[in-house]
C-alpha cells in the first residue's frame, strides 16, 4: 500500500505504530482490558472484641486484619469504587490441632459471611476453604505424627464449606490441595440443599516462596515441615493439566492457577485445554515485591500493578485474585 499524493517516496513496510498513534485508537485496538468486575479482593477477618482493630500487614503495605465492624467499612469504600468480589481468610482466637474453628458455626468467616452479606448483598462473598489458619501446628490438614493425612481431611474440609454455605457464602474455594476434596465438597453441598453454589477449586497450587507474607497475614505458618507434600512443585508444567482434570470431574466450576505471574504458562495452557473459566492468584509475595520497590521509588507501583494484571489476563485468566483490586478500581472507571 502507498501513501496518497503525487511525490511521496514510502518505503513498503510494516507500519505497526499507525494504529499506536492516537489514545483513541490504541484504546479501539487493545485486545485486553481489565475491567472491575475481573478483580477479586483478599481479605483477612480477625477475631477480636475489639470493634476497632485493624492492624496493618507490614509484609503487604495497604493491607490489614481488620475486626468485623472495620471489614464493613473497607468493604463500604470498595464497593462503592465498583468492587464485585471478594474472597475472605480468618484469623481465629483459638486454634487446635483439628482446626475446629474452620467448621464453626459462629466462627470467624462464618460470622463476617453474614455481616456482610447482611450490609452488601450485592458483593459476591467468596471463602477460602482450609483449615492451614485454624490448626494449631499450621497445617492444611490432620497430622498424624509429621504427616498430613489426606483422607480424614477431607470431612472437615466439606464441613468447613457446608459452614461457609449456611452463612451465606456465594462461592466456596478449597485452597488445601488434598486429593479428592472437590468431589468430597461437591458431594456434602449437593446433599444439602446448595447445589446451585459454584466451586472455585484451587486446582494448580503451587508450593511457592511467594506465600510469604501471607502467612505473616493469616497467622498460619507450619511450626514444622512445608506444603510440598501437597502443593505443586514449580518445574511442572503438564503436572497442571492432571490437576485441573481431576478438579473438574469432580465438580470444580472454576480453576484457579496459584502463584500467578510466574506461571503464566499454566494459566495459559488451562485457558486452551478446558472451556471452564480460569482464576489466577496473584499471591502476597507477587505484591509484596511490587510495593517494595515502589516504596523506594524505583518503579511506578500502580502503573506496574496494571501492567502485571494485564498480563495475567491477556494469559488467559478472567478472574484475578489480587491485594490490589481496591486500589486499582478507580484507575478502571
Ligand atoms: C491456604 C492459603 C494460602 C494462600 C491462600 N490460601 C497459604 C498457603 O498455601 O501456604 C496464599 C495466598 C497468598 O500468598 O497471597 N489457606
Amino acid at each position: 500500500m502507498r501513501a496518497n499524493g503525487p511525490k511521496e517516496d514510502v518505503r513498503d513496510f510494516f507500519r505497526g505504530r499507525r494504529l499506536r498513534m492516537s489514545p483513541a485508537v490504541r484504546r479501539m485496538v487493545a485486545e485486553t482490558e481489565l475491567r472491575p468486575q475481573d478483580l477479586i479482593q483478599p481479605w483477612f477477618v480477625y477475631e477480636t472484641n475489639d470493634a476497632s482493630y485493624r492492624k496493618a500487614i507490614g509484609s503487604m503495605p495497604g493491607q490489614f486484619q481488620l475486626s468485623i465492624p472495620q471489614l464493613l467499612r473497607q468493604a463500604e469504600g470498595a464497593v462503592t469504587n465498583g468492587l464485585a468480589a471478594c474472597i475472605l481468610f480468618g484469623i481465629p482466637k483459638e486454634k487446635d490441632p483439628e482446626g475446629s474453628q474452620a467448621y464453626a458455626t459462629n466462627g470467624i468467616v462464618q460470622q463476617a459471611v453474614k455481616a456482610l452479606k447482611k450490609e452488601f448483598p450485592e458483593l459476591c462473598v467468596i471463602t477460602d476453604v482450609c483449615l492451614c489458619e485454624y490448626t494449631s501446628h499450621g497445617h492444611c490438614g490432620l497430622v498424624r505424627g509429621e504427616e498430613i493425612h489426606n483422607d480424614p481431611t477431607l470431612e472437615l474440609l466439606a464441613r468447613t464449606a457446608l459452614s461457609h454455605a449456611w452463612a451465606g457464602a456465594d462461592m466456596v474455594a478449597p485452597s488445601d490441595m488434598m486429593d479428592g476434596r472437590v468431589a468430597v465438597i461437591r458431594e456434602t453441598l449437593d446433599g444439602s440443599g446448595f447445589s446451585h453454589l459454584p466451586l472455585m477449586s484451587y486446582a494448580v497450587k503451587y508450593a511457592s516462596a511467594f506465600y510469604g507474607p501471607f502467612r505473616e497475614a493469616a497467622e498460619g505458618a507450619p511450626r514444622f515441615g512445608d506444603r510440598k507434600t501437597h502443593q505443586m512443585d514449580p518445574a511442572n508444567r503438564r503436572e497442571a493439566l492432571r490437576e485441573a482434570a481431576a478438579d473438574l470431574a469432580e465438580g470444580a466450576d472454576i480453576l484457579m492457577v496459584k502463584p500467578a505471574g510466574p506461571y503464566l504458562d499454566v494459566i495459559r495452557d488451562l485457558y486452551e485445554s478446558f472451556d471452564a473459566p480460569v482464576a489466577a492468584y496473584q499471591v502476597s509475595g507477587e505484591y509484596a515485591l511490587i510495593k517494595a520497590a515502589a516504596e523506594k521509588g524505583w518503579v511506578d507501583g500502580p502503573k506496574v500493578a496494571l501492567e502485571s494484571l494485564i498480563g495475567i489476563k491477556r494469559a488467559g485468566a478472567s478472574l484475578i485474585l489480587t491485594y490490589f483490586a481496591e486500589e486499582l478500581l478507580p484507575l478502571l472507571k
